[in-house]
């Protein structure tokens, strides 16, 4: 179904299918208001673990803590947190309350949040369920959907992890009206790349509603949320665990990566430099005459017009190109790349040369 096909508002369910089950997705305006119920209705056992942030609580407590008699677990807001000390503590508060196997977390935030406490409900007692309740732009779009969750450490970016899939994810895209600007911008970069790998009309829909979407209409956030839903179940669907088509959803990534890497993670939200790579590969991809010209120009406009991107007009390219030679995504020796063949469709290859990466990076501003 095209997204078009689709009322504003009306409540889109979608099941994915693992290699352990089905798990449903349920994105509807307005649901966390009627969190528990959903909960009833799920399924979901009545011992109810709400691990939460101290920011999503502020905004958002009143409403949800009549979700569970139990005591929410509160983490700390940042990415810093991101880390197994905070699990520990979610540990330490199923314990002292006697959570057994009859129990299920309810992670209620952004990616930090969900990829904490899915962890924490794949390792506890060896694995409870975890029903995700995202609440920025991106974890209702990206992290909350596929099962993957884990912790940074030190050394690295999701370094500890597991693949944990939810029992349920609930999307209330009214979450979104309380989440900052620059937050949404960030989460809206994922949907571009959804719409370049697998939509085109997703793509023309988030450029044509770009008004509607910061100012959080729910017409505009509702269709938008769940055509990147089923877009990113469809895909783990067909590739659980990364080998081969999932890739796809890296589109944009490999110098993403590269650009938070090299400025410590400070500088960009993880979207922004995510739209950075997806410049790049747009350029790399026209250079190779793989992307149509015109193509690149439209996705590059668009990407512009969505707001102002922290500047790298600093950052050198061959800095760049060292950084994505300690990606994930090499293997044996050679960088997967994602490239789009056409905005709506995109392609994995093997064999970007350190030369075309330049060249791209100094198309889109970086010095050499
Ligand atoms: N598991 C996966 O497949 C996957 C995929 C992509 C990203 N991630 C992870 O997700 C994390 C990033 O997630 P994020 O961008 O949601 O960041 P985040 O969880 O840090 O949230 C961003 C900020 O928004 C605040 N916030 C959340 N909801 C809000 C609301 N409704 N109103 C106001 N403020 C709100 C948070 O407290 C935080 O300050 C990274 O750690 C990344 O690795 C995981
Ligand atoms: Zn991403």
């Amino acid at each position: 179904m095209s997204p078009s096909d689709q009322p504003l508002t009306e409540p889109v369910r979608l099941d994915v299918r693992t290699s352990t089950g089905r798990y449903p997705i349920e994105i509807a305006t307005g649901s966390s208001s009627r969190l528990r119920a959903a909960l009833d209705a799920l399924g979901v056992p009545a011992r109810r673990f709400i691990v939460s942030n101290q920011t999503v609580w502020r905004f958002h407590g009143e409403h949800l803590h009549e979700a569970s008699a139990e005591e929410p677990i509160l983490i700390p807001d940042g990415e810093r947190y991101k880390h197994v000390a905070t699990v520990g503590r979610i540990y330490d508060a199923l314990i002292r309350a006697s959570a057994d196997r009859s129990s299920a977390i309810i992670a209620i935030g952004g990616g930090v949040t969900g990829d904490v406490a899915g962890f924490a409900a794949a390792t506890y007692l060896r694995g409870i369920p975890v029903v995700q309740v995202p609440t920025t732009l991106l974890a209702q779009v990206d992290s909350a959907v596929g099962g993957k969750v884990g912790v940074n450490h030190p050394m690295g970016k999701n370094l500890i992890g597991a693949f944990h899939p939810p029992a349920a994810v609930i999307v209330d895209p009214s979450f979104l009206a309380t989440l900052p600007r620059r937050e949404f911008r960030a989460g809206l970069y994922e949907v571009v790349k959804y719409g370049v790998i697998a939509s085109r009309s997703l793509f023309d829909r988030t450029a044509a509603d770009l008004t509607a979407l910061f100012a959080r209409e729910p017409s505009a956030l509702l269709p938008i949320v769940s055509e990147s839903c089923r877009i990113k179940a469809r895909i783990v669907e067909a590739d659980e665990r990364e080998t081969g088509v999932r890739r796809t959803l890296n589109f944009g990534h490999t110098a993403g990566h590269a650009f938070e890497a090299i400025t410590k993670y400070r500088r960009f939200r993880h979207g922004e430099a995510i739209a950075y790579g997806m410049l790049a590969a747009a350029e790399l991809a026209a250079a190779r005459g793989v992307f149509p010209a015109a193509d690149r120009d439209t996705l590059t406009a668009h990407i512009m017009k969505m707001g102002p991107l922290p500047p790298v007009s600093d950052l050198s390219a061959a800095e760049v190109v060292e950084a994505t030679k300690r990606d994930k995504k090499v293997i044996a020796g050679r960088l997967h790349y994602v490239l789009p063949t056409s905005i709506g469709s995109a392609t994995t290859v093997p064999d970007v040369t350190p030369d075309e990466l330049t060249q791209a990076l100094l198309a889109i501003g970086l010095k050499a």
